[in-house]
């Protein structure tokens, strides 16, 4: 079987749902191997298992995505794996999470750990990881933006502010590193199924309900499978920016 990313080795976060589980095993299947991080240790090594019944390499390093000791160790862990080559080439940014209601509707006691997550640590992995991968002149750096964060939405406002916020910093970013070889991808999904909507506190009033005339859902793997033909353009393709809607989602 053709596997285009033997050789390479991806720091995956937010890998212990959804998304990053599901980026994690594409790019296994794809012959890389993976650094996968989250809080949920348990997860982790579940996948883990999986990817090693597959014949798959795979590094577990439980960590909180807003806590910048925590991503310096999750880098540092990476370059200490001898499985993984003693490099990481690709970096998945994904962890993060929602947040129901707009502006005025929204947790406001949740704003702060909100940005520490999706943008704060984001962007610290995003800093360490463009310095490390421009000094190795290659590389890919994946992040997960949003619609919202293109469209803003009055359901999900203070949401789709973090992720406007990370989109500046993406293509910042990539201005930055893109003399140096660095691609920089920012990865923007329309609605998923995943964990993600219990964790913004989404239900059937303010989300089911609205969702519905959508059809058909997302699910994780059609992101995975993106980004995965992301990674696997020849060297000098940067697709910087790519949006993926249910067909059926007018809005946002
Ligand atoms: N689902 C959607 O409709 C949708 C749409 C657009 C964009 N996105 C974005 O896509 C990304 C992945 O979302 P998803 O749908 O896969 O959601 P999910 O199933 O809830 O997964 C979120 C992942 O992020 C991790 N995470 C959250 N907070 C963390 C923290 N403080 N420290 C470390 N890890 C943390 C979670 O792990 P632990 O809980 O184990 O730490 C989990 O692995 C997010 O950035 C989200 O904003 C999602």
């Amino acid at each position: 079987m053709n596997k285009p990313l033997a050789g390479k080795t991806a720091i995956v976060t937010g890998a212990s749902s959804g998304i990053g589980r599901a980026t994690a095993l594409a790019l296994v299947r794809s012959g890389a191997a993976v650094v996968i991080s989250a809080r949920r240790r348990e997860r982790l090594d579940e996948l883990a298992a999986e990817i090693a019944a597959m014949g798959g390499k795979a590094l577990v390093v439980a960590g909180d995505a807003g806590i910048s000791a925590d991503i310096d160790l999750l880098l540092e862990s990476a370059l200490h794996w001898k499985e993984g080559g003693g490099k990481y080439d690709v970096v998945v940014v994904n962890a993060g999470r929602g947040l129901a209601g707009g502006i005025l509707g929204s947790d406001e006691s949740q704003w702060q750990q909100l940005y520490q997550v999706n943008v704060l640590g984001a962007a610290h992995l995003m800093r360490r990881a463009g310095q490390y991968l421009a000094q190795r002149k290659s590389g890919d750096i994946v992040v997960l933006g949003s619609v919202v964060g293109r469209n803003i939405s009055p359901f999900s406002g203070f949401y789709g502010s973090s992720k406007f916020a990370i989109s500046a910093i993406a293509e910042g970013l990539r201005r930055e590193v893109c003399p140096h070889g660095v691609r920089v991808c920012l990865v923007m999904p329309g609605i998923v199924i995943s964990e993600f909507q219990e964790v913004a506190g989404y239900n059937e009033e303010n989300f089911g309900k609205g969702v519905a005339q959508f059809g058909q859902l997302l699910e994780s793997h059609h992101i995975a499978d993106a980004i995965h033909w992301l990674l696997t353009l020849p060297p000098q393709v940067n697709v910087n920016e790519i949006m993926i809607r249910p067909t059926g989602q007018t809005y946002p």
